[in-house]
């Protein structure tokens, strides 16, 4: 069975991976320092594997550990790199934190896979390098342009480390998968996404205003040049994103990969707008949802939804669910982490 590393294996997007591993026959180590979810989630991914992942919590800033834990696991046959902070608005307070977390930490994790020799590497990447791209759909060949935060930069930085590593080590072989809009919960409603505080996103902010945790929906503007006048994006359900990282790390496996370095777009291919997504809500749910029309955010591009051909493609992955799909299943999440005793996912 071989053994893989997800290093944030306990958040949103690396919890539900971790499912897809298992359920592929894969051994799962996670690492991570719980600074953005519990080591419950552990059980919900037990809940509905029925295999415990071994689990280390570690911050993968202190160097000394990761080459501790790399020589005693000597036997692992890839990295999915989660472990990273992803708040936009917290990167521009505080720069330095995500420069040493997102890219301090990704240097160490590379410094430990080139010793190993033969080693497969997955990176969480996002499709906030394109900035606002020229062309829609986006395509992995889009340039990338200046990163507007950061949080940004340490993504679009992060590809470049690992493209000029793997430039100059033939025995590394890398993936970085740039998300859309991962949105959802497993069906199971055993993992979802659990937001700290007040959700910058919106589709937390959505069921949260549904289940009446927030009084009211800001939608950040509508005078935009779109058909509604909000913001587009590709939201795709997270279980369809976390299938996509066992494609990719299969692929590396089996050695199909025609070069060492390879970029993916993960999206649904279609582009949602705001108010499609607030339509997606009341359409699932049957009930009217509390919003009134806001200034623009700062930041935000008016659209962003993936070309997915290449996934489609050389991955052989493609996204199943849609966003009634994946509306669903994070109201049944949000219902079952707010109302327990109604634990019901009808
Ligand atoms: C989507 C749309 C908002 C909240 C960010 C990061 C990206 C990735 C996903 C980590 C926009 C509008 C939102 C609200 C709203 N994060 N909105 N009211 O900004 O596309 O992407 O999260 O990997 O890197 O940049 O996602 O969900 O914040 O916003 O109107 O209360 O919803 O203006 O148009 P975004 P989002």
């Amino acid at each position: 069975m071989k053994k893989i590393l997800v290093t944030g294996g306990l958040g949103f997007i690396g919890s539900h991976t971790v499912v897809e591993l298992q359920n592929e026959g894969f051994e799962v180590v996670v690492i991570d320092n719980l600074s953005n979810s519990t080591e419950s989630v552990i059980d919900g991914i037990v809940t509905i594997t029925g295999k415990r992942p071994l689990f280390e919590k570690m911050d993968l800033r202190d160097k000394d550990k990761v080459q501790a834990f790399f020589a005693k696991h000597s036997d692992i046959s890839g990295v999915i790199h989660f472990a990273a902070s992803k708040a936009v608005g917290e990167s521009v307070e505080n720069p330095l934190l995500y420069y040493e977390n997102n890219l301090g930490v990704l240097v160490y994790m590379l410094q430990e896979l080139v010793k190993k020799g033969n080693s497969n590497f997955i990176f969480s990447s996002s499709c906030t390098v394109y900035g606002q791209a020229d062309e829609m759909p986006i395509t992995e060949d889009a340039p990338v342009k200046a990163a507007e935060s950061p949080y940004g930069n340490t993504k679009q930085v992060g590809e470049e480390i690992i493209r000029d590593t793997c430039n100059v080590n033939p025995h590394l072989a890398a993936i970085a998968l740039r998300y859309f809009n991962p949105i959802g919960a497993h069906p199971s409603v055993a993992i979802g996404e659990l937001p700290i505080g007040v959700p910058q996103n919106l589709l937390p902010y959505i069921t949260q205003t549904g289940i009446g945790l927030r009084e009211q929906l800001s939608v950040f503007g509508d005078d935009y040049p779109t058909p509604d006048g909000t913001c587009i994006r590709d939201y795709i359900h997270v279980v369809d994103v976390a299938k996509a990282h066992v494609a990719a790390l299969q692929r590396l496996i089996k050695g199909t990969n025609e070069s060492n370095y390879e970029v993916f777009n993960l999206g649904t291919g279609t582009g949602s707008s705001v108010l499609e997504v607030i339509q997606s809500f009341e359409r699932v749910t049957g009930e009217k949802l509390n919003y009134r029309i806001s200034p623009r955010r700062a930041g935000d591009v008016i659209q962003a939804y993936a070309d997915t051909s290449k996934a489609n493609k050389v991955l052989g992955w493609k996204a199943e669910s849609t966003l009634d799909d994946a509306m669903k299943s994070a109201w049944d999440w949000e219902r079952k982490i707010r109302k327990p005793e109604e634990n019901t996912t009808a």
